[in-house]
């Protein structure tokens, strides 16, 4: 269960379609519990993108190592902690590929959701952890003179 009384908030999931649906329930929960009404939209959004991502690179990767295997085979993961009034979203899958922004056409059907991604968040990127994979991650702060 999401205990929303905790500062850092951990969600393993599976490598299924649906993650993105419990994730984003997650998120929502989370940001209730701490009182950051302000911004569970762009969080919902952003976390969507992201573990819909993940879980497309997750199951469609061929280089899990054996170290990336002893973290979790089977599984992606995302956190979500607070830095001051900053929200911290991390999303881990197993693959070492980094997430590349597009430049679809009109009539794509792809290649958005880092643009969403990168509309919504203060700052965004990438690193590997040294077990392997790679960890996307973002920060959401409230917009100057939003109200609280
Ligand atoms: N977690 C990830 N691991 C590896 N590659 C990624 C990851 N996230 C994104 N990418 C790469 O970056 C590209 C752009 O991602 P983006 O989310 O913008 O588009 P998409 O997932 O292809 O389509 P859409 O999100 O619009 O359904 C992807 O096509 C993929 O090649
Ligand atoms: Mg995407």
């Amino acid at each position: 269960m999401t205990d929303v009384t905790s500062s850092e908030q951990y969600l393993k999931l599976s490598v299924f379609s649906t993650s993105a649906y419990y994730a984003r329930v997650h998120v929502q929960r989370v940001l209730e519990g701490w009182h950051r009404d302000d911004l569970i939209e762009a969080a919902v959004l952003v976390t969507s993108e992201l573990v819909s991502n993940a879980v497309k690179a997750h199951a469609s990767c061929s280089a899990i190592t054996e170290a990336t295997a002893q973290v979790d085979p089977d599984h992606i993961w995302m956190d979500l902690y607070r830095v001051g009034e900053t929200i911290v979203l991390r999303v881990w899958d197993a693959s070492p590929l980094a997430p590349v922004i597009r430049d679809p056409a009109p009539d794509d059907e792809s290649g958005r959701g880092l643009h969403i991604v990168d509309l919504l968040a203060s700052e965004w990127g990438y690193y590997r952890p040294s077990p392997g994979g790679k960890i996307v991650w973002c920060t959401l702060a409230a917009s100057p003179g939003a109200p609280e």
